[in-house]
């Protein structure tokens, strides 16, 4: 995706801010260059991205395997990992062994395989803390109720629960089992610990499982599973050390104890602007007004309601934030006051009309209070004139970066997975293809690198 990017940048953009006093009227020109620039030295950097080296080793990927039917298909899932260039280290349970002989994955990935923590043939005496803490990812596939447990537990009795007990990379599970033990409150309760906790669990698959129920339990395919791997191992840390706030979501604000004013945003822009800073290495809170998504994992998340909360959670955290990035939709007025109980429709009076007063702009605030060498990035929902409407908010605002989209266009928007972004700083634009919101929350973050 990332090659398709249009390499027309940078445009230059330079605003004339005239204010026409008498009018209160702000006009800006804007007057665009553009230089088109040849793709240099970004597909080599592409080639790390892709995480088939980090310039010096390729990434050490743990392959966990516990005693399930699916192991089958983890012989294929270290091939495929060592065709695409990890360094595949597989961790056997005993109940995995039975179902395929470490022989085979010790062929498939080219490292020898370890089943026992006390195995005099072990590389190190330790293994099971080495292993652990040279990884640059764990994937368990399959994982089993038996080996979730153990993990949500902290229970160490075989080598791949000890290795994961001393292990601090990121974790992927794909639990794989019979339906009724999927389901089961306690295989439930064992996984949202271990969500809780930061692992990533992978959603099973439906179909005819190998107990010949038809239902959800099964590991889902080799590439998927791959793919993962890719998404989370693939990322060259260069937001290592960096504090990052984003906020996501719309906001909030109570009429009465029933009611509330609220908007369309889902979260889904800040969520993935998150998830890819954490990706990369940062150091991550997300600030949310409520939605439906799933906590993101490696990232400190700090719920919220109404304008106000937002605020006082931003503000009280800015001051030790490299970034800050306010994807979130907050609401720009209030009730000035709140019902303390329902409004009744017979009650006329309060009921037909409600009186609003403003809320804080939180990013205004962070513009004027900004400290020296933070990069603060906001985001510019338009329905019409996009470019001079976002173009003045960086300048009002005070922020090196508005990430402008418009509900008008295909494929951007609230809910939807896509966005068509057009980055703007004061040095220049950028407009981004249609991609993902993931893509997407990428490539605002290479700009932001790129400009800070
Ligand atoms: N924003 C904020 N606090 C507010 C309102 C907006 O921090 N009270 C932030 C948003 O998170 C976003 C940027 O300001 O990053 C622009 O928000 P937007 O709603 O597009 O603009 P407004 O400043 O609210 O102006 P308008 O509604 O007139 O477009």
């Amino acid at each position: 995706m990332r090659q398709h990017f249009c390499r027309l940048a940078p445009f230059t953009l330079q605003l004339y801010h005239i204010l026409a006093n008498s009018w209160r009227c702000e006009v800006y020109f804007l007057q665009i260059s553009i230089t088109v620039k040849t793709k240099s030295a970004l597909p080599e950097r592409d080639a790390v991205r892709r995480g088939l080296h980090d310039g010096k080793m390729a990434k050490k990927i743990i392959l966990g395997i516990s005693g399930g039917i699916s192991a089958y298909k983890s012989v294929y899932i270290a091939s495929g990992l060592k065709k695409k260039g990890y360094d595949v280290h597989v961790i056997m349970t005993d109940g995995a062994a039975k179902f395929v002989t470490p022989l085979t994955f010790e062929t498939m990935s080219g490292n020898k395989v370890v089943t026992d923590v006390f195995d005099p043939a072990n590389e190190t005496p330790t293994e099971h803390i080495t292993l652990g803490q040279s990884a640059d990812l764990v994937l368990i596939a399959p994982a089993t109720g038996n080996t979730i447990a153990k993990l949500a537990n902290g229970i160490a009795d075989n080598m791949l629960t000890t290795t994961m007990l001393a292990c601090t990379c990121p974790v992927l599970i794909s639990p794989a089992m019979n339906t009724a033990m999927f389901e089961n409150p306690a295989t439930q309760a064992n996984l949202e610990t271990l969500r809780e906790r930061g692992f990533v669990i992978i959603e099973p698959a439906e179909g005819m499982l190998a107990c010949g129920v038809e239902g959800k339990g099964k590991m889902p395919e080799p590439d998927v599973l791959i793919g993962y791997v890719e998404q989370w191992a693939s990322k060259e840390k260069d937001m290592a050390g960096l504090k990052v706030l984003v906020t996501a979501g719309p906001t909030q604000e109570a009429i009465d104890p029933v009611r509330y004013i609220t908007n369309h945003s889902s979260g889904k822009m800040g969520y993935a602007i998150a998830r890819m800073a954490a990706r990369r290495g940062a150091e991550v809170t997300l600030v949310s007004g409520r939605t439906a998504l799933p906590k993101e994992p490696f990232v400190e998340t700090v719920d919220v309601l109404s304008a106000q909360d937002m605020f006082d959670a931003v503000t009280s955290r800015a001051p030790e934030m490299d970034i800050i990035i306010k994807a979130a939709a907050v609401a720009d007025y209030r009730p000035a006051e709140v019902a303390t109980e329902k409004i009744k429709k017979s009650d006329a009076a309060s009921g037909r009309s409600i009186e609003l007063e403003p809320t804080q702009d939180i990013l205004g605030y962070l513009g004027e209070h900004r400290r020296e060498g933070q990069f603060l990035c906001g985001f510019a929902m338009e329905t019409q004139n996009l470019l001079e409407n976002a173009a003045k908010k960086l300048v009002k605002k005070n922020v090196n970066m508005i990430c402008a989209n418009s509900l008008k266009t295909k494929g951007a928007g609230f809910a939807g997975d896509t966005n068509v972004i057009t980055v703007l700083t004061r040095e220049g634009m950028k407009q981004l293809p249609l991609m993902s919101k993931l893509e997407a929350a990428d490539a605002i973050l290479d700009e932001i690198m790129a400009s800070r």
